[in-house]
């Protein structure tokens, strides 16, 4: 299990301009994610989400503040460190059909992460293992991305994800490119994994209603600031902030 604690960070694609400025991508963000938490973050589309994900998993340099992964700060970690929390954070990315190569069998794909981060080869027993975990059947090792549906190929890239056993998972958006039929199996999927391998999970959307299905606690983002956080049964029931409340009438909207 791993935690994270972010504390007056501050990020932006051009720093010198927003050092000047003031006007930052991420400005003073404040949280922290205990061992074995799951965390949503909200927001609307350009709120900063998907810069505070590649932030937290060190694919975007801070500018100001501190990202802290169990304890180690990511502006500061060695060579080791830094394997180390390759293989501990991984990603889960909003649209499956572009995280696989489409030339490549789902077998030698799934293995990726293993090859690079262990520089081993897994036994195919593992890798049947590993689809199982996802409720897919060892023949789909053979398939290539276009024969597989998008909830399969997401279920599949979970797998990938969770193959390194890692303590942290990121899941940028990873069902709004599903169906609606599969989008809350998807998510179910990722609630039962996280209880059974403790791991601690951040869940990006910019709807309410389906991070407030499955995590303990809500950060809302407007602008790049933090506009509310708390427990997510507080922020879905008593909505302090107008812009919370707005995304709470579209959730409601939205599940009627
Ligand atoms: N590589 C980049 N270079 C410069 N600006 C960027 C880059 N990526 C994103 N931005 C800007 O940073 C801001 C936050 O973008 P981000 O992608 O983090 O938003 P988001 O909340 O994930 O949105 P969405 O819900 O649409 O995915 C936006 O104003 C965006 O234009
Ligand atoms: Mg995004």
């Amino acid at each position: 299990m791993s935690h994270i604690d972010v504390k007056n960070f501050y990020f932006s694609y051009a720093p010198r301009s927003a050092r000047e400025t003031g006007i930052w991508t991420l400005s003073n963000l404040n949280f922290s994610v205990e061992a074995g938490g799951f965390l949503g973050i909200v927001g609307e589309s350009g709120s900063g989400k998907s810069t505070l994900i590649r932030n937290l998993c060190g694919l975007l340099p801070i500018t100001e503040g501190h990202v802290h992964i169990d304890g180690c700060n990511l502006a500061s970690l060695s060579a080791r460190e830094m394997i180390d929390l390759r293989r501990k954070i991984q990603l889960i990315y909003q649209n499956p059909k572009r995280s696989f190569d489409p030339r490549m069998r789902i077998g030698r794909s799934i293995s990726q992460p293993i090859r690079s981060l262990e520089k081993r080869a897994p036994s195919d027993e593992e890798l049947a293992n590993l689809l199982a975990s996802v409720g897919l059947q060892a023949e789909h090792l053979n398939r290539f991305p276009h024969e597989l549906s998008g909830g399969q190929l997401q279920r599949i890239a979970i797998a990938r994800a969770l193959s390194v056993r890692p303590g942290i998972l990121l899941a940028d958006e990873p069902t709004s490119a599903l169906d609606v039929s599969v989008q809350a199996q998807a998510l179910k999927m990722i609630a039962e994994l996280r209880e059974q391998l403790k791991l601690t999970v951040v869940l990006v959307s910019h709807d309410l209603a389906v991070v407030g299905r499955v995590t303990d606690s809500i950060i809302v983002l407007k602008d790049g600031v933090i506009v509310e956080a708390g427990n997510t049964a507080n922020v879905l029931l008593n909505p302090q902030h107008a812009y919370t409340q707005k995304l709470a009438e579209a959730a409601a909207v939205v599940s009627l």
